[in-house]
């Protein structure tokens, strides 16, 4: 297993969960933690891990967004280069779900974060925005892209444009987060939810989300034509004539991935 200093990487069986691990500055993401959450994500796909559980160590953030040390240090050529945003592109397209189990502060990169998860579930005492204005920048990790196709525009030029901080009752209300558990519950609720996705055949899991991410990329008979072919593929696999066999024989499905 590789070794990290600002992150906790546990993988066991199909769900490796990774946690960010920069307490004192609210988990706050620094070159070097991109650079070790890339490694993270590699490290993951190499295991074959088919959930991926996100979180924050401690329980005041999740992650408090770009650290803005970094962020002061950065110039144009730095945000075009699309450091954050390209380790947000590297969640959304892995192999592997991902949840955010947002357990704090989701500010700025660390509600990008969330954003780039496939499913998102939070703490009541969780708190969502991207303050990026208020340091006289924009969002540059997704969330002009990525918050408008979750909640739809208006809700998401309320949050970006007026500075706003959405507590969870606001978050789970506007559909940024599917559930909203007691603190102490977060993970057990991340890992019955993990559960939920193990129960699926894994091949036709990986096939889906590749065709959900399409949604948004490309126009819809593109994407009718995208989900045939994925469709396809699913129909020639082992896990559908196990799915369908096992329904038959009214017992459950042991899935290889195949
Ligand atoms: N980058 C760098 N350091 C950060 C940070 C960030 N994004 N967020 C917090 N920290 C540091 C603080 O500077 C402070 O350091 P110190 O102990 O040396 O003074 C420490 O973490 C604790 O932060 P503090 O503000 O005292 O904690 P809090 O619990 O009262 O508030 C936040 C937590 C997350 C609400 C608050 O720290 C905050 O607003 N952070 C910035 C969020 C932001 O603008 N993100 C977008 C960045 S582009």
């Amino acid at each position: 297993m590789a070794d990290f200093r600002n992150l906790v990487l546990a993988i066991d069986d199909r769900v490796a969960t990774l946690t960010v691990n920069r307490p004192d500055v609210r988990n706050a993401l620094d070159t070097e933690t991109v650079d070790e959450f890339h490694r993270a994500l590699d490290a993951v796909r190499q295991a074959r891990s088919t959930v991926l559980i996100v979180t924050g160590a401690g329980d005041k953030a999740f992650v408090s967004g770009a650290d803005i040390n970094a962020i002061r240090a950065r110039t144009r050529d730095d945000a075009l280069a699309s450091i954050n945003s390209r380790l947000m592109s590297a969640i959304e397209s892995h192999d592997a779900v991902s949840i955010a189990a947002v357990n704090g502060y989701a500010l700025g990169g660390g509600c990008e974060v969330a954003l780039a998860c496939d499913l998102r579930i939070a703490a009541s005492t969780a708190v969502f925005g991207l303050p990026e204005p208020t340091l006289g920048i924009i969002p540059g990790a997704g969330g002009t892209q990525r918050l408008p196709r979750i909640v739809g525009l208006g809700r998401a030029k309320e949050m970006i444009l007026t500075g706003a901080r959405w507590d969870a009752t606001r978050a789970l209300e506007a559909g940024l987060v599917s559930r909203v558990v007691p603190l102490p519950e977060l993970m057990a609720a991340a890992r019955a939810l993990a559960g939920q996705v193990l129960a699926l055949g894994p091949l036709a899991v990986r096939l889906a989300k590749a065709a959900l991410n399409a949604s948004s990329q490309m126009p819809l008979s593109a994407g009718l034509a995208f989900e045939s072919t994925a469709q396809a593929i699913t129909f020639e696999s082992a896990d559908k004539r196990e799915g369908t066999t096992a329904f038959l024989e009214k017992r459950k499905p042991v899935f290889k991935g195949d």
